[in-house]
């Protein structure tokens, strides 16, 4: 999948992922991580996820990771923000107050900019690739982090087949594939999405299951150090 893919996704307005009032499941499952106040939540793939000024509001620094300028801006336009701008090699970096967003490749982001992260907040971000890129992601996001750095994770399941991705069903066993071998992942929650996801209901999925993980690196697993 091309960056341009998402770009002119975002030019032409198909944004039917993105959720105004933000996802109950991190409300939810959030305190399952038993983050310290303060500490900073990295968000990949961030979109103009309104969950950021959520976590924001709970007194924890914020780091996304957006493609699309287009995102990034109407993310603090719509949020009454004003962002200072400031260039790292072919990233636009966007900071107001806790929140920054990196404005470019998820795949070029340096260690420099998810340093300080205790703790992932994966939504659409997984799912949002196909499964060969769902590997260079896990891997990525491995040499990203600090170790011991946990990952709150909201996937989701439908019939094989029912719709061309994205999003692309990912089932426990993809996980396990993707993580098992440096992370203990536990299942938080499994539920029916369908009411709560019209768009995809629209474009002929019958069955889906949201599925919240929680992912923790053992003690030895190969992080970033
Ligand atoms: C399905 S959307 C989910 C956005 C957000 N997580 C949310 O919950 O609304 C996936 C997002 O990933 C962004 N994206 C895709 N590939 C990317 C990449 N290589 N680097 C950074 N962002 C990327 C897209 O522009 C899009 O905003």
């Amino acid at each position: 999948m091309e960056p341009d893919f998402w770009i002119e996704r975002w030019q032409r307005g198909e944004t039917g992922f993105h959720q105004e009032a933000g996802n109950d499941l991190l409300a939810k499952h959030w305190p399952a991580l038993g983050l310290a106040p303060g500490s900073t939540v990295f968000v990949p793939l961030c979109g103009k996820s309104v969950d950021m000024v959520r976590l924001a509001a709970q007194g924890h620094s914020v780091i996304g990771a957006e493609l699309s300028p287009l995102a990034v801006q109407d993310f603090f336009s719509e949020n009454a923000l004003h962002a200072e701008i400031r260039k790292v090699g072919s990233f636009t970096v966007h900071t107001a107050g806790a929140i920054s967003i990196w404005c470019g490749d998820f795949f070029a982001l340096p260690f420099e900019a998810t340093q300080d992260a205790a703790a992932v907040y994966d939504r659409a971000a997984l799912i949002a690739l196909p499964a060969d890129m769902q590997v260079k992601y896990a891997d990525k996001l491995r040499s990203l982090l600090p170790a011991g750095t946990p990952i709150l994770l909201v996937s989701l399941t439908y019939p094989h087949g029912a719709i061309e991705g994205p999003p692309f069903a990912t089932s426990r066993d993809q996980v396990d594939a993707l993580f098992s071998a440096t992370h203990d992942i536990t299942i938080l929650e499994e539920r029916d999405g369908l009411e709560t996801s019209p768009v995809l209901k629209q474009r002929g999925v019958s069955q889906l299951d949201e599925v919240v993980y929680v992912l923790r690196p053992r003690a030895d697993a190969g992080m970033h150090d």
